[in-house]
C-alpha cells in the first residue's frame, strides 16, 4: 500500500523549541514495516532530504523543512533475559524516554535513575549519548539495531562500535545519516544497583544516605525541575551548547585572571569549564532578546518566549558565541542540532 504522506504540516509540536515551521512532507510510523514502506516509497519520491525524528527535543529548524519528514513512533518494551544479577530489555525506538525511566523504576530496573525527565525518545538518546548527574546512557546501552536507510538492511551496532563520546557518537559522526535507529538493547541490574550520587546537588536533594533507585530518581527529578525549564510551558531544547574542553594550560592561565572559573579536569591535559558560567559571566543570564533569550535559572539552556523563528534563536547563539569566545578565548560549540 502506498504510505499516505502528508502535506504542509507544521512541525510545531514536534519540536520542543516550539518553532513554528512546516514540513513539505511528513508522515509518522508505527512500525518496523511501515518504516520499511516509507523509505522505499522515499526513494522513488526522490526527495531532496529525509529527516527522521524522534522527541524533537535537541533539534533547531531554521526554516520549513523541504524534503520528508519520517516521524518515529515504532513502540514497544521487551524484557529478553532477567536473572538475579541483570535485566536485559529492548526498547523500539519511538518509546518516550523518560516513561521508560518510569517503567524502569516500577519494575525496580536500576541503571538509568540519574537520566530521569530527560525529554526525548529512547531511539535518539544514543545519538548524542544524553547524560545527566554522572551517568551517561554509554554505561548501560547493550546494542543499538538500525535499519541502514541505503540497503535497507536491518542490523545491530555493538556498545564499542557506537563509539560514545561526551554528547557524541558514531550517529553524530562517521554514520551521520547513514542509518535509522529502530531500537536500543540496554543492560540494567535487576537487584545490587550500583548508585551514583557522586553529583553535589543529589546529596543536597537526598533525605536520607542510602537512598533506593526511585529515591535517587525523585531527587534529580526535583533539580531539574527547579533548574531546567519545562518545554511544555517554554519552549527549549535543554542545554544548548558542549561544555567546552580545553587544555589545562589554558585554564590554569584563565584562573589566573578570572578566579572564580570552574573547571573539571577529565585528563592530566584537558579541563572542562561549564559553558552555563562562561555565558552567565557574559551578562547573559536571564537576558530577553526578542522572542528569545537565556533562561534565568540556567544560561546554557536557550528559550522560546512565544513566536521565536529558528534564526532568532541561532543569531542570539551566535552572538552569545562571540562574546564567549572574546571574554575567554574559548569556543563553544552548540550540542543542539541545527536543522536548515
Ligand atoms: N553554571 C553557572 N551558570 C549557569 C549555569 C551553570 O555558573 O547559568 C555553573 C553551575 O554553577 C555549575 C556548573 O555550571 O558549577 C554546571 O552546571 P549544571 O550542574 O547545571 O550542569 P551543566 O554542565 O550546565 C550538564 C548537561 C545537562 C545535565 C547537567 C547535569 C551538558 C551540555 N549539559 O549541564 O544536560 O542535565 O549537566 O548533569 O553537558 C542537556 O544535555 O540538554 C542537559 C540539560
Amino acid at each position: 500500500m502506498k504510505p499516505q504522506i502528508l502535506k504542509n504540516i507544521s512541525l510545531q509540536s514536534y519540536n520542543t523549541f516550539g518553532i513554528n515551521c512546516t514540513a513539505k512532507n511528513f508522515i509518522e510510523v508505527k512500525t518496523v514495516d511501515e518504516l520499511l514502506e516509507v523509505l522505499e516509497f522515499a526513494e522513488q519520491k526522490k526527495y531532496p532530504s529525509i529527516l527522521v525524528l524522534g522527541g524533537g527535543s535537541n533539534i533547531l529548524f531554521l526554516k520549513d523543512f523541504e524534503g520528508l519528514v519520517i516521524k518515529n513512533s515504532i513502540t514497544g518494551i521487551e524484557v529478553i533475559e532477567e536473572n538475579e544479577e541483570n535485566t536485559t530489555l529492548y526498547v523500539s525506538a519511538g518509546e518516550n524516554w523518560h516513561q521508560f525511566v518510569l517503567f524502569c523504576l516500577e519494575h525496580n530496573y536500576g541503571g538509568i535513575e540519574n537520566l530521569s525527565l530527560i525529554p526525548g525518545t529512547v531511539g535518539a538518546a544514543p545519538m548524542q549519548n544524553i547524560g545527566a548527574y554522572g551517568v551517561e546512557i554509554r554505561d548501560v546501552v547493550e546494542r543499538v539495531k538500525v535499519i541502514d536507510r541505503k540497503t535497507k538492511k536491518t542490523f545491530w551496532i555493538s556498545n564499542n562500535e557506537c563509539q560514545f563520546g561526551y554528547r557524541s557518537s558514531i550517529f553524530k559522526h562517521q554514520a551521520k545519516d547513514k542509518y535509522i535507529i529502530i531500537g536500543v538493547e540496554f543492560r540494567l541490574t535487576t537487584k545490587n544497583h550500583t548508585l551514583n550520587t557522586s553529583y553535589g546537588a543529589i546529596q543536597e536533594a537526598l533525605e536520607n544516605d542510602s537512598p533506593t533507585i526511585q529515591e535517587i530518581s525523585k531527587a534529580i527529578i526535583s533539580i531539574r525541575e527547579s533548574k531546567l525549564p519545562n518545554p511544555k510551558e517554554i519552549g527549549n531544547g535543554g542545554s544548548f551548547f558542549k561544555n567546552p574542553e580545553i587544555p589545562s594550560s589554558q585554564f590554569l592561565k584563565l584562573k589566573t585572571e578570572f578566579p572564580n572559573i570552574v573547571g573539571y579536569p577529565i585528563s592530566d591535559k584537558i579541563t572542562k569549564v561549564p559553558a552555563g558560567w562562561l555565558i552567565e559571566q557574559c551578562g547573559w543570564k536571564g537576558k530577553i532578546v526578542g522572542n528569545t533569550g537565556a533562561h534565568k535559572n540556567q544560561a546554557l539552556v536557550l528559550v522560546n518566549y512565544g513566536n521565536a523563528k529558528g534564526e532568532e534563536v541561532w543569531n542570539l547563539a551566535k552572538e552569545i558565541q562571540k562574546s564567549v569566545f572574546d571574554k575567554f578565548g574559548i569556543h563553544i560549540e552548540p550540542e543542539i542540532n541545527i536543522v536548515g
